[in-house]
């Protein structure tokens, strides 16, 4: 398709929340295709729980049944990435206030590198505003119930590394 839109959500993904998931979801009524875009680099140094092959294959499960979106990672600068891929659209979600400086700035720099490439903030259903990945990381690490807070493969995953309780069962 030629004029084809196409939207790029990067992020770390460690693991997808539903919160991702619902993003992605809403983006997929303003665009054609979604690329899920899981990044080998990223700005806050982090120390991944899942590596970064085994959250691609995560990722392309839960959207198995879903031909528009695409699971990708990639290296390198994200607007690189975007430039190669054909998409001039960055999303991310903002969940309250206290993500505006660093989402702000990304945008900003984003843009300055490649002025092309506009990236739109969207919010999230106001059930995930209080999720991230880093808090499920840690209730999950910590044997807490994080079934309502991600995608079934995800679940099992985390299940599996943590054990059933985290799954509530
Ligand atoms: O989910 P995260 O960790 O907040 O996502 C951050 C991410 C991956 C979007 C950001 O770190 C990024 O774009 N990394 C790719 C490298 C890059 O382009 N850095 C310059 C960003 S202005």
């Amino acid at each position: 398709m030629v004029d084809e839109r196409i939207a790029i959500y990067p992020g770390s993904f460690d693991p997808l929340t539903l919160g991702h998931d619902d993003i992605v979801r809403r983006s997929l009524r303003l665009v054609d295709q979604v690329i899920v875009a899981i990044a080998a680099t990223t700005t806050h140094d982090k120390n991944p729980d899942f590596s970064l092959d085994e959250r691609v294959e995560l990722i392309s499960e839960v959207y198995g049944d879903e031909p528009r979106v695409q699971v990708v990672p990639f290296e390198g600068l994200l607007v690189n990435f975007a430039r190669a891929n054909g998409a001039r659209l960055i999303v991310r979600g903002l969940r309250a206030v206290s993500d505006f400086e660093y989402e702000f700035q990304m945008a900003l720099m984003n843009r300055s590198l490649w002025p092309e490439i506009e990236v739109i903030f969207m919010a999230p259903a106001s059930s995930y505003t209080f999720l991230s990945s880093s808090l499920v990381r840690e209730v999950a690490r910590l044997g807490g119930d994080v079934s309502g807070f991600v995608p079934p493969p995800v679940l099992r995953e985390l299940a599996r590394v943590y054990g059933s309780a985290v799954a509530g069962t």
